[in-house]
């Protein structure tokens, strides 16, 4: 599929973020701070009136000219080409697979999956080996050609994101499309507190979803809601702020 240079979202570019899955925790908090920094925001569920009503508590939290609409998953993705990708990893692949005759051509998807042993029964603190290498790796795999896969937010914790006091976290963006992961740490900048750092390929998103793992362990044994920073890189490394 031949991909129009005019149908890419650009960085710096007023865009709709639609978040497929946005009525859990996760989407909800991510949309919340979008709304909040003047951006548009889709919610998406698999059923319409549910992402609405996700919708309204949002405008209602966020402030009176907050952009929040609900639709349904798939409505969502025809309706915006800057996906985020919010559903545990069990509903994953089967998610995608349903959503990919929706996806527009020249798509940016974020995938914020983490692929948590608790999918299957195991412990939220422990995650799964996926064949491709991580949860992103494996969306790569199941969208569109031309749609291309960015990595960021697993780290973010939902209760935090939630909440009202700025994010003590970094947000690692991993992807093989520089202007993906352009666009995406710009996204991730529009959260307040969160500095966006560009960690190389889509597949070192494997190693950001573990530290997911080992966050949630840290948060069980001391009671708290852990992120990360990323120390001693250079000024320009960290985006804050858009
Ligand atoms: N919670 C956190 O602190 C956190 C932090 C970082 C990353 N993450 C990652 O973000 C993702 C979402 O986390 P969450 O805690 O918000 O998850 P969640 O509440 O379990 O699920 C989010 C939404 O996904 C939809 N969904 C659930 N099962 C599905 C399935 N089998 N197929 C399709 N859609 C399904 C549901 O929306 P509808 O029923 O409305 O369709 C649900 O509200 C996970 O992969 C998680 O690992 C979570």
């Amino acid at each position: 599929m031949r991909v129009r240079m005019k149908d890419r979202p650009k960085a710096s570019a007023s865009r709709t973020v639609a978040v497929i899955g946005g009525t859990g925790p996760a989407g909800r908090g991510l949309a919340l701070r979008w709304a909040r920094a003047g951006e548009t925001v889709i919610i998406g569920s698999r059923d319409a009136a549910r992402a609405e009503q996700a919708a309204e508590t949002i405008r209602k939290r966020a402030d009176a000219n907050a952009q929040v609409s609900g639709l349904e998953n798939s409505a969502a993705c025809g309706a915006s080409s800057l996906l985020v990708l919010t559903v545990p990893f069990e509903g994953q692949a089967a998610l995608l697979k349903q959503l990919k005759p929706a996806m527009r051509p020249g798509s940016i998807l974020i995938d914020a999956t983490v692929p948590l042993a608790a999918s299957v029964g195991g412990r939220a603190s422990r995650t799964l080996g996926v064949w491709q290498g991580s949860a992103a790796q494996q969306t790569a795999e199941l969208v569109p050609k031309g749609v291309s896969v960015a990595a960021a937010f697993q780290n973010l914790s939902a209760e935090v994101l939630n909440g009202n006091e700025e994010v003590d976290c970094d947000v690692i963006v991993c992807s093989d499309d520089p202007n993906a992961a352009q666009v995406t740490m710009e996204l991730a900048a529009k959260i307040a507190g969160v500095r966006a750092i560009d960690g190389g390929k889509l597949e070192n998103a494997r190693i950001v979803e573990q530290i997911t793992a080992l966050l949630i362990g840290l948060n069980i044994r001391h009671k708290g809601h852990g992120g990360i920073r990323i120390t001693g890189l250079p000024k320009g490394a960290y985006r804050v702020g858009y």
